[in-house]
């Protein structure tokens, strides 16, 4: 529900301790990755999602921190190379990587949140040292299958500290989609002071505040995406820390991220790239409170237009059903209140979630044959990020009559 300009400040920024002006609450939400067994069933616990931004260093964040080791555990389902345009992405990250800032003699990179390994296995490939940090031994097992030397940990001062000790500094410390995941982010940058070498690089990918905002992206708000960054955000952050922003760059990844990087204050020069951008969010007023307000305007409309929508294919006796049970999903599912009534299930291509229900409304997730057996006349496409490749991969189910329906930035039918 779109809370509004008038809405009292609530809680303190994460990044400098001013008011957060939350703007737009979702109610009690379960854990956007916690699917669950047919034993779990009904043995979840909720939060409240709501979001934020703070008054004086425009850092959008959520109000209410879930624990990480809630988030973030042995057995965190999700896996990073379910996309072959993710995977693409991440090797020639890891290209670009090899052939520039790991040329020098013996350099060491280090991951952090490095999943099943999708961006280092490259790296390990070429015989360049390196160290994977990631809390969740299930991916870390994946990803050491494939080559990749990884620690089972959260990383913060200590690993980071721990890390140093035993290769020494790191050239490149990089994280995608993962640094914004944790509420005592200090501890993340302390790590990077730590680890770093003097001209060394923090390198991060994330989904960008811009996109969201303009195309309605409200489903990536979710209990794991505690900051939504911006530019202007990430620069402050990193200036409180010693850190300089010197880059950022769009990439087309997850409906629109920016890759930033970070350098020691003074020890590279800034490309002018992060003025256009600074520029360019201050002109669209992406954090004003107008703006953000408008924003919850719209995820309202959405869920009524999608809500309506569904209960109209169901009268007509139009079979509906879901595809990718993304985390993202979760958000969407449980603030429209859409259940198996509507969708009586949602095929995903990962095993670790397939035969499990989803959080909160608890529909089933089945693996992606049964998309095909028989083909819906409707899929509703949570894994909106991945359609081009999705729709490529499944021209069958257009073929037989069947329709997209997407929920972002309006809800329509493809
Ligand atoms: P993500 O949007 O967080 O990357 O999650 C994508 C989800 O969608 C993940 O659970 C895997 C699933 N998926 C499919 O089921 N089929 C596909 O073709 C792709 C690309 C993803």
């Amino acid at each position: 529900m779109a809370t509004g300009p008038t809405h009292e400040p609530d809680c303190r920024c994460r990044i400098c301790g001013s008011s957060v002006r939350e703007f737009f609450d979702f109610g009690m939400q379960p854990v956007a990755n916690g699917f669950v067994s047919e034993e779990q069933l009904g043995q979840e616990s909720f939060f409240r999602l709501s979001v934020g931004v703070c008054t004086n260093c425009t850092m959008v964040q959520l109000t209410q921190e879930v624990p990480r080791s809630t988030l973030f555990h042995a057995d965190y389902p999700y896996r990073s190379s379910g996309s072959a345009i993710m995977r693409e992405h991440f090797e020639s990250f890891a290209h670009s990587l090899l052939h520039e800032e790991l040329s020098g003699p013996d350099p060491l990179v280090v991951e952090i949140g490095s999943n099943d390994g999708i961006m280092l296995k490259k790296v390990s490939d070429a015989g360049v040292r390196h160290v994977g940090v990631d809390p969740s031994a299930a991916a870390a097992k994946v990803a050491a299958a494939k080559g990749v030397n990884v620690r089972v940990e959260f990383f913060e001062e200590s690993s980071a500290a721990a890390i140093r000790d035993e290769y020494g500094p790191a050239d490149v410390i990089f994280s995608a989609n993962t640094f914004s995941h944790i509420a005592d982010i200090g501890s993340v940058l302390n790590g990077v002071d730590i680890l770093l070498a003097g001209d060394g690089t923090f390198v991060f990918e994330d989904r960008y505040l811009g996109d969201i905002v303009a195309k309605n992206y409200f489903d990536q708000i979710y209990d794991e995406h505690f900051y939504l960054f911006s530019v202007a955000s990430v620069r402050t952050m990193a200036a409180r820390h010693g850190f300089e922003l010197v880059d950022a760059t769009r990439l087309p990844v997850h409906g629109g991220s920016v890759r930033y990087v970070l350098a020691r204050a003074g020890s590279r020069p800034t490309h002018p790239r992060v003025e256009l951008f600074l520029r360019d969010e201050d002109g669209n007023g992406i954090t004003a409170m107008e703006t953000l307000t408008r924003f919850g305007e719209n995820i309202d409309r959405i869920r009524h237009d999608l809500v309506t929508l569904l209960r109209d294919l169901r009268a007509r006796g139009k079979h509906v059903v879901g595809y990718g049970a993304t985390s993202k999903s979760t958000t969407v599912l449980n603030y429209c209140g859409i259940g198996t009534e509507l969708i009586p299930r949602i095929c995903d291509s990962t095993p670790e979630k397939q035969g499990t229900f989803t959080p909160g409304v608890h529909i089933p997730v089945t693996p992606p044959e049964t998309f095909h057996d028989p083909f819906p006349d409707y899929a509703l496409l949570f894994a909106w990020n991945h359609a081009e490749e999705i729709f490529e991969k499944e021209t069958e189910f257009v073929r037989n009559g069947g329709e997209w329906i997407l929920y972002v930035p309006r809800v329509h039918i493809h």
